[in-house]
């Protein structure tokens, strides 16, 4: 794959400082951009100078949503390479929420390539501060112009990059979650399990109210019951009680998050005992009020992997392991960094 088809921007914009880093506030230089059409496949990959997008008002991702994305980081290690942390299995990850939406695939061969290609003509804006990394965001929209609705015969596949800080203002600093009794994020047989575009739309509502209730993020529960712990929009949710570490399982509602899957394997590594089951948020608030609640995390691209503090539910708050981040909650994180830095050794070959 590639070389790429590259135009440079003739007007290169400053890069800010490390530590002035939010996340997604700052685009990079340049852009990847390829285009499909039913019956051809993907054609025209060529990296351009990053700058808007011109589409007809019809377009149909304006319209009914088609569109999906992935997430993904490179990161600079203390040796001063530039990293990937798994990008084969977030090309495999958005082509599943290709899938989903009935939209094409990407050969991954040809996703990497431009994570590459790309990465490499922006690596200047690859950070170097501890904590920061350049965040990578392959997206699939659909281009046809028409207000039918029926899958697109035509689509647009763009990677953009973004310097990042950490996603939370409270930095790796233990956040509050509510879990919603009113909201609802996914049901079986929905889009719980693809990064589209409404997932996080419709996410805003129970946000907003969360936020206006002092908490940081929503914990959603089961589309049905209400009652089993589902996933937290931006992060998957771990609990540990007693020496047990907890986790919803992948059942279609949830995403399958490539740190989820990753720190599960090193608490497996390390010899934890992990369950992938269904858990009610009664009994995690049990644990809360009973203290066998020792830690509760969530984990994500962006939010790496974030202790929670508080869980608050139908107007109960509990403190988590006195608010503080908990033991395994911090050893994950380390690991996590280590691996992602090129810091310490990278048993699964995670990073490349
Ligand atoms: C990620 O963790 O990469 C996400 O996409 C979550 C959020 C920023 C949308």
């Amino acid at each position: 794959m590639g070389p790429f088809p590259t135009t440079r921007t003739t007007a290169p914009k400053p890069k800010p400082a490390d530590d002035t880093l939010a996340f997604g506030k700052v685009l990079t230089d340049h852009m990847f951009l390829m285009n499909y059409e039913e019956g051809r496949g993907w054609f025209n990959p060529r990296i351009e100078p990053y700058g808007p997008l011109s589409l007809d008002p019809a377009t149909s991702v304006l319209h009914y949503g088609q569109a999906i994305f992935d997430g993904l980081k490179a990161f600079r290690g203390d040796d001063g390479q530039v990293r990937l942390f798994r990008a084969d299995r977030h090309a495999q990850r958005f082509n599943r929420s290709a899938q989903i939406m009935c939209m094409p695939e990407v050969p991954v061969d040809i996703i990497r390539a431009s994570f590459d290609a790309l990465v490499g003509v922006d690596a200047d804006w690859v950070p170097r501060k501890a904590g920061t990394s350049l965040y990578l965001r392959p997206t699939i929209i659909a281009t046809d112009v028409m207000l039918g609705v029926h899958p697109a015969h035509s689509y647009l596949y763009f990677l953009i990059l973004s310097p990042v800080g950490s996603y939370y203002k409270e930095g790796v600093k233990p956040v509050r979650i509510l879990a919603s009794d009113s909201h609802v994020r996914a049901v079986r047989g929905g889009t719980g399990e693809a990064k589209t575009a409404a997932n996080y739309a419709q996410s805003l509502a129970g946000q907003k109210d969360a936020a206006a209730a002092g908490y940081t993020q929503v914990l959603y529960l089961d589309g049905v019951e209400r009652r089993f712990l589902d996933e937290v929009g931006t992060m998957n949710i771990m609990v540990r009680i007693g020496d047990e570490v907890i986790t919803p399982p992948l059942a279609g509602t949830i995403l399958d998050g490539v740190t989820r899957a990753s720190t599960l394997q090193l608490m497996r590594d390390w010899g934890l005992k992990v369950t992938e089951r269904a858990i009610a948020i009664e009994e995690v608030m049990q644990a809360g009020r009973d203290g066998t609640l020792r830690e509760m995390w969530g984990t994500g691209t962006a939010a790496v992997v974030s202790p929670v503090g508080t869980l608050g539910y139908k107007g109960e708050d509990v403190l988590i392991n006195g608010g503080q981040t908990g033991e395994v909650t911090q050893k994950l994180y380390d690991a996590i960094v280590g691996i992602q830095y090129g810091r310490t050794n990278d048993p699964h070959g995670w990073t490349s």
